[in-house]
């Protein structure tokens, strides 16, 4: 009798990969960024953020730095950002911001966003950033790494290591601490009523359990679609407003692990140049808005289903539960929960990275090191 014990096996607790424990860990990721980070009262403190008042108050702009799918958590930042605190917020990859002489001022408050902390390309932007008199915040998962190390002050993600090449639960810590930052300069700036800020804190604070409901629920859909579109030689992925950095991830975790073709776009853009990618049988994955209030974005995502439906296209969307159009036009369907829109990329990528995860399982690939790619780039 013999057994056959196997560390990397323990260490992913059961799971069948680290990226598939580590998407388990999205609910937990988003709410250890909360914890600690409200007082009683309910108010945003973040004394880790050492960066005065008076100085907070002076901020007139904000530029994200990041690669990857963290930058596409600072397009996420971008939209909450500008319409909580009404400053204007850019967002730059870290390799073209460094290399194009950026405009930066002692009032511009640069945010690196780095999972690992050791990005070479983003580590190197935040060195020009502060030679040119800005102050950086980092948003880390790494606990003393170099970004978070060199930075004026940090905002730690508590997402717990991340081990699968694709991240994951990474993203959606830095989107929930992207959130907490922006509440925090609105609070402080005074950009937002109390309660307001407050009610947001709340609709936060649910988005753990909403996320828990999509895999709960929507797992063995996201499965059988990944199953029945194996073949499928290219993905297109379309969002508007925050579902447009959703679309882009999506899109970017497909190729990572499933080395399928895939690009990401602003679903307005559709009209401007993809749709004539689209054919028979094309798989298009939209992102769809709520219907709820006046939300214009809804209806115009759905023509533009209309649109690559009435030319064969093969319809994956991501909607809220009861959406009658979508149910109408889409041959798939990942369903979320009612959350406010500002807040919904923190559901709508979950799907996306199951997809991507069992995409890549049934083609017979290693989910968690795909070919060529590294976890942390060292090297500009
Ligand atoms: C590499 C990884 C990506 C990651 C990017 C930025 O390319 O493969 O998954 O998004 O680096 O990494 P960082 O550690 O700075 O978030």
């Amino acid at each position: 009798f013999e057994v056959n014990w196997d560390a990397s096996a323990a260490e992913k607790g059961g799971w069948d990969s680290f990226m598939d424990k580590e998407i388990h860990e999205d609910p937990s990721a988003v709410q250890r960024t909360l914890l600690g980070r409200l007082d009683e009262q309910g108010e945003l403190n973040l004394d880790e953020v050492r960066i005065d008042e008076h100085d907070i108050k002076a901020i007139d702009k904000i530029v994200v730095i990041a690669c990857g799918t963290a930058a596409y958590a600072g397009m996420v930042a971008k939209y909450a950002i500008e319409h909580w605190v009404r400053i204007p917020v850019e967002v730059e990859l870290a390799h073209e911001f460094r290399y194009r002489d950026p405009i930066l001022t002692p009032r511009t408050l640069v945010v690196a966003i780095s999972q690992s902390g050791e990005t070479m390309d983003t580590l190197m932007a935040l060195r020009h950033a502060r030679e040119q008199g800005s102050r950086v915040l980092a948003i880390c998962n790494t606990q003393g790494a170099s970004i978070p190390r060199e930075s004026d002050a940090v905002l730690y993600t508590h997402a717990g290591p991340e081990v699968a090449v694709a991240s994951t639960k990474a993203f959606v810590a830095q989107i929930t601490a992207a959130y907490v930052l922006g509440l925090f300069l609105a609070q402080v700036k005074g950009a937002m009523f109390k309660d307001e800020i407050h009610q947001m804190l709340q609709s936060l604070q649910s988005m753990p359990q909403k996320i828990q409901w999509i895999l709960d629920t929507q797992t063995q859909t996201v499965q059988r679609a990944a199953a029945q579109m194996v073949d499928a030689k290219s993905f297109l992925f379309l969002g508007r407003h925050v579902g447009y950095p959703v679309a882009m991830e999506g899109a970017l975790k497909l190729k990572e692990i499933a080395y399928t073709f895939t690009e990401g776009f602003a679903a307005g853009e559709l009209k401007h140049g993809p749709i004539a990618l689209v054919d028979e049988g094309e798989p298009v994955v939209f992102i769809v808005p709520p219907e709820r209030g006046r939300n214009i974005l809804h209806a115009k995502v759905i023509s533009g289903i209309e649109e690559v439906k009435a030319r064969g296209a093969s319809i994956i969307a991501v909607a809220e539960e009861g959406d009658k159009d979508v149910e109408r036009y889409a041959d798939i369907v990942f369903w979320r929960p009612q959350c406010h829109t500002l807040l919904s990329p923190l559901v709508d990528v979950v799907p996306l990275q199951l997809f991507a995860m069992y995409m890549a399982q049934s083609k017979g690939y290693d989910v968690d090191k795909p070919r060529n790619l590294a976890k942390s780039v060292t090297v500009e």
